[in-house]
């Protein structure tokens, strides 16, 4: 098939979470299936500035608010052929982040991101016919708003659309006053269409629109039907359960492999673990802790923000550090929990480390060194980082929510079965008895080894999941499913 994938994030040219991961390792996975596909991203200034690009030669002007805006279309080779087209307008996308800084959103992400949908179908009419475009969250979600009811994109209508909800809590909500960006009729502004609460919601739009969708795990796509987790869209999807599917995230293992990885410090497998042990002492130094190989390690990688479970997290933190353990976190996100979390180590040094900041390398290193990686969200469509830790022999203690209940069993002593340790209320209390059933298992070597291999044997290779979006794709588009 040949297959459009537009996305505002693509590893290794632009990440900011797991969305990155999954764009990145699903296009060369679906092409090493057979299939054409290409990748379309905003021309982020780090892309600018660190890989190699081609001029397209091809120019194109979009319909903005009543204005015409211009733009150029670059390309890069993209992984396992599967070449990325950038979308280059420096005034929206030549910034220092993605979508804002820790104190906020850029003011100007309804204009930037209407921009870039009509651009990626203003590329899809000259570069088709492609068969199907996918979509990956709000900034994308526009595309089959306006393939369906924007007028005058011929050419693309030919490919069915299918929207990819990574996260629902981020649905591109803004005031009336970007409604006139989108250049849709006024009669599309209504509680039916785009309007939410008096605002213009653009991920509304994408569920009405698309052909299909998709989220990243099927407990997700179950819980996103209730109010609980259905942040207000719940009616909305509803009425499109039928078209919502639930296909789990894959693993990268060519990045995330702690046999291959070339980022830590000692590879290791789970046949021989003495790496691990190395890895293990290389953390603890690179955050100052002391050299002490049998306290317990735990790790968190994290964007901070609210989903991820920080609050019952700190208000545990105190149990936490009169334990006989180590913490390690990095994580960077919302400025108030930043503030939170670089405070941590103030009066307990030797027991937790913090960075702040984004940093790929440290993220491989923790998942490499830690014993246990902990993820207590509050909501979790998929969760990558705890499908890292099962390879990296390191136990996942996490919320039994989302893609992480999909994706972790709890430990069973009796029968030896189980990946990791869950809890199910979102409450600290939970979360630290779970964390303490973990450290009961830690001390008893033979059955943490079990925990382990479990872990480490289990795969979640991509190709599973390719294969699933892929007759997907099929189906939407009337072609044979093989
Ligand atoms: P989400 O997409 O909600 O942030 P996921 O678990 O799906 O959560 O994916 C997070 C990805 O981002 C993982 O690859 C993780 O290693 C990475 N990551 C998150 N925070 C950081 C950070 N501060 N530095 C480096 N990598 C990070
Ligand atoms: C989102 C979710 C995360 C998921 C990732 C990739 O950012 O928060 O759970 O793994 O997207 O799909």
């Amino acid at each position: 098939m040949k297959i459009l994938m537009a996305a505002p994030e693509c590893v290794p040219l632009a990440k900011t979470g797991g969305l990155g991961d999954v764009v990145g390792a699903l296009a060369p996975a679906l092409s090493r299936l057979g299939n054409e596909v290409a990748v379309v991203l905003p021309a982020y200034q780090n892309i600018l500035e660190k890989f190699p690009l081609e001029q397209t030669g091809i120019e194109l002007e979009v319909e903005l608010g009543g204005r015409r805006v211009a733009g150029t279309v670059l390309k890069t080779a993209g992984d396992g052929g599967a070449p990325v087209y950038l979308i280059r307008r420096d005034e929206y996308f030549r910034r220092p982040e993605l979508y804002g800084t820790p104190r906020g959103d850029y003011p100007d992400n309804a204009e930037r991101f209407a921009f870039f949908s009509k651009a990626v179908l203003q590329l899809a009419e000259r570069t088709g016919p492609w068969e199907a475009i996918h979509c990956h969250d709000w900034q994308s979600a526009l595309i089959p708003v306006l393939q369906k009811i924007g007028g005058n994109t011929a050419a693309a209508r030919g490919a069915k659309i299918i929207l990819t909800i990574h996260n629902l809590a981020h649905q591109g909500t803004f005031p009336f006053s970007d409604w006139e960006l989108l250049d849709l009729d006024a009669r599309y502004f209504t509680p039916k269409y785009l309007e939410f609460y008096g605002q213009v919601n653009v991920l509304k739009g994408g569920i009405l629109f698309a052909d299909a969708l998709t989220t990243v795990s099927r407990k997700y796509a179950r819980e996103i039907l209730t109010p609980e987790y259905g942040c207000g869209l719940e009616g909305v999807l509803g009425g499109r359960e039928k078209d919502l599917h639930g296909i789990l995230n894959g693993v990268d293992y060519r990045e995330w492999n702690p046999a291959s990885d070339p980022l830590i410090k000692k590879q290791y497998s789970a046949s021989d673990l003495r790496g691990k042990a190395e890895c293990k002492s290389d953390i603890q130094q690179l955050y100052g802790l002391p050299l002490k190989a049998s306290a317990p390690l735990l790790g968190i990688v994290s964007r901070l923000a609210a989903q991820k479970g920080l609050d019952i997290f700190l208000e545990i933190i105190e149990d936490l550090l009169r334990m006989d353990l180590q913490i390690v976190i990095l994580g960077s996100g919302e400025e108030k929990y930043q503030k939170l979390v670089a405070k941590l180590p103030a009066g307990h040094v030797e027991k937790i480390g913090v960075k702040i900041g984004f940093d790929n390398a440290l993220a491989h290193k923790i998942e490499a060194g830690a014993d246990m990686f902990l993820m207590p969200s509050r909501f979790e469509p998929c969760g990558l980082n705890q499908i890292y830790s099962l390879k990296y022999g390191t136990a996942p203690v996490v919320r039994a929510t989302g893609g992480l209940d999909d994706t972790i069993e709890d430990y069973d002593p009796l029968a030896g079965t189980g990946n990791g340790f869950k809890f199910v209320d979102y409450t600290g209390p939970a979360f630290l008895g779970a964390i303490k059933r973990a450290l009961s298992v830690y001390v008893n070597k033979k059955a943490w080894k079990q925990v382990i291999a479990n872990g480490m044997k289990s795969d979640f290779s991509w190709e599973k999941s390719a294969k699933e979006y892929l007759e997907l794709y099929r189906r939407v588009a009337g072609a044979p499913v093989k």
